[in-house]
């Protein structure tokens, strides 16, 4: 089985649309996203129709989407944060503000192979950072992976007799082989607003039949992404952090 898994777009519609132009003549059996379809970005609805479009998906709903449907309050957002998530509701239609109702919290045990959430697998809004912060994880689960997103940090840590170990990849594409034996916490990054140095989209590719994950990062059109931000009056450092990539 072949899978693509992807966190954290965003409303970045230009984003979204390279990595869906990169995976366009390869074969996937399976699409998981990890939450946060809309919040910072300017093209919301877009966004949610491209999500629409895949098939099957397996999703779980970030904290910007579940802040934006209005299902939790603002008090835990930044300013800069909580002034995206009431444009976003404000600019949402009505169609996709009940799509963003519809999704699922965290996890969601998907297979016998496979968990997902948020942030992590006790609450989903808690973000993990560290080995520390897995190692408390994988109490938390029963499979022998499970991906998470909302550092928008990309992360693999690995769970080896007791002990975790954690890469935070800087070259790409990167790639690990899946061992037998151990257990694996996966972060793919973020594909609209990565936050570890690197501005491109990042995101994963997990072959399980060649038992390997490939963490991808691809360029985009980012000064379109940020003219489009600041045309809508969203605060500027949503654009400029996109040039940056922190
Ligand atoms: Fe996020």
């Amino acid at each position: 089985m072949k899978y693509l898994i992807f966190s954290d777009v965003h409303s970045n519609l230009e984003a979204f649309k390279a990595v869906m132009t990169f995976i366009k003549n390869r074969k996937f059996e399976q699409f998981i996203f990890l939450g946060d379809i809309v919040g910072y970005g300017a093209n919301p609805n877009e966004v949610i129709e491209e999500m629409k479009k895949i098939s099957p998906l397996f999703i779980v709903r970030g904290n910007h989407d579940k802040a934006v449907a209005g299902l939790t309050n603002l008090d835990y957002f930044n300013p800069v944060a909580a002034t995206a998530v009431i444009w976003t509701s404000k600019n949402l239609r009505l169609e996709n503000l009940g799509f963003l109702k519809g999704l699922s919290s965290g996890p969601l045990k998907i297979n016998e192979e496979i968990t997902i959430c948020h942030g992590s697998p006790w609450d989903e809004d808690y973000y993990m950072f560290n080995k520390f912060d897995a190692l408390e994880a994988f109490s938390f689960f029963d499979t022998k992976m499970c991906f998470f997103g909302h550092t928008h940090f990309p992360a693999i840590h690995i769970l080896e007799n007791g002990d975790v170990k954690t890469i935070y990849p800087t070259k790409f594409p990167f790639r690990a082989k899946i061992e037998s034996g151990f257990r694996y916490l996966i972060n793919p990054g973020s594909i609209g607003q990565p936050r570890d140095g690197n501005p491109l989209s990042s995101f994963l590719i997990y072959d399980s039949k060649k038992e390997s994950i490939t963490i991808h990062r691809i360029s985009y059109d980012i000064s379109t992404a940020q003219s489009k931000i600041l045309e809508a009056g969203l605060p500027q450092m949503l654009a400029s952090r996109l040039s940056s990539g922190i």
